[in-house]
């Protein structure tokens, strides 16, 4: 059998000038839309038709009439746009673009504890995040994002139990504010979970007077000591409605600085740091690794060459319904 040689060469480095203005002339010629999430590079972000969060962008790529929608993203995120929008081709730049949160929640896995609780007479409605392959959306009675969750899980009936899949933080946040107690899946992103409380509480002595912002898919023990708790559009538009100059330190992936800055400049955000090292440094996780798989050329090489493609899939019907029904509806 011929043995695959995976090609570890480093991208060759190309003008970023000279990548975005092959990129608006293919986006030209291929009628073509670029959507990109606010934790993808700025540099992308900045060539963008649309960016914005998980639900934002769902929204975005069903409403779009253009023949093809490029998603700086990853997986999940393109996958739902496909199913949201099926007569259009959607690109992402690395199919690789994987997230550690949907990965947590295998399909088989689900069903198969769906059947427990069935059978050990547990009456339940299963919530979805969105950030959850779509064969997992097909199992589930709605999917949420953190710019709808709340919304969503206060009118589901009272006499059901939910299970809410798969991240724990999150599930353990929204049983806070709705007050509803939750079955809740084992999951957690790579990024939010690894923020260290001893380096929040040194930041914020630091910095006195500083704001603490976090993404509920931080734990508990980061969220205790947060001023503000909210999604990636809603931290936007929380920074944007102070006027008066603050310091923001910021409990969530790095590359929301971006948004941040380019939304309300007169306050100074600092990313609150991820682990320490075992030689004194802190590491650099608080970037998504699947995020950073974006890159300028890889989006100029997914419009020239039409792929990676995301393909119509038979459970993507089932999907359908439900996220129709939850974010759109
Ligand atoms: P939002 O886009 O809902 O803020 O979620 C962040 C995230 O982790 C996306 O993967
Ligand atoms: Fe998944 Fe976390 Fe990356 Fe978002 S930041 S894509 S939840 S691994």
């Amino acid at each position: 059998m011929p043995l695959t040689v995976l090609d570890t060469r480093p991208e060759v480095h190309e003008d970023p000038l000279d990548l975005m203005d092959e990129i608006d002339e293919l986006k030209r010629e291929k009628d073509a839309v670029i959507l990109a999430h606010y934790y993808v590079d700025g540099e992308i972000q900045d060539i963008a038709d649309f960016t914005g969060d998980s639900l934002k962008l769902a929204r975005d790529a069903a409403a779009t009439t253009s023949a093809t929608i490029v998603f700086a993203g990853v997986h999940f995120m393109a996958e739902s746009a496909k199913i949201l929008n099926p007569a259009k081709t959607v690109l992402l730049p690395d199919l690789e673009a994987g997230c550690s949160l949907a990965e947590s929640c295998p399909p088989d896995k689900l069903a198969a504890f769906q059947e427990e609780l069935r059978t050990a007479g547990r009456d339940f409605v299963t919530v979805a995040y969105i950030n959850t392959s779509a064969a997992v959306k097909s199992l589930c009675d709605w999917i949420v994002t953190s710019g709808n969750a709340r919304e969503i899980i206060e009118r589901l009936p009272q006499d059901k139990e939910i299970l809410f899949v798969p991240d724990q933080h999150l599930g353990r946040y929204l049983e806070e504010v709705t007050g509803r107690k939750m079955i809740l899946w084992p999951g957690a992103c790579m990024v939010h979970e690894i923020f260290s409380v001893q380096d929040l509480l040194r930041a914020k002595r630091n910095n006195p007077g500083s704001v603490v912002i976090a993404h509920p898919e931080c734990p508990r023990s980061i969220l205790e000591h947060s001023e503000f708790i909210g999604g990636t559009e809603k931290m936007r538009k929380y920074v944007a409605s102070l006027g008066e100059p603050t310091t923001f330190l910021v409990a969530t992936e790095a590359a929301m600085i971006h948004p941040l800055k380019k939304a309300a400049p007169q306050h100074e955000y600092i990313p609150v740091p991820g682990i320490m090292t075992s030689s004194g440094e802190t590491c650099a996780c608080n970037r998504c690794p699947h995020m950073a798989r974006n890159t300028l050329q890889k989006v100029r090489d997914c419009l020239k060459h039409g792929r990676p493609e995301i393909r119509w899939q038979p459970f993507f019907d089932k999907a359908r319904d439900v996220l129709r029904r939850s974010l759109l509806e």
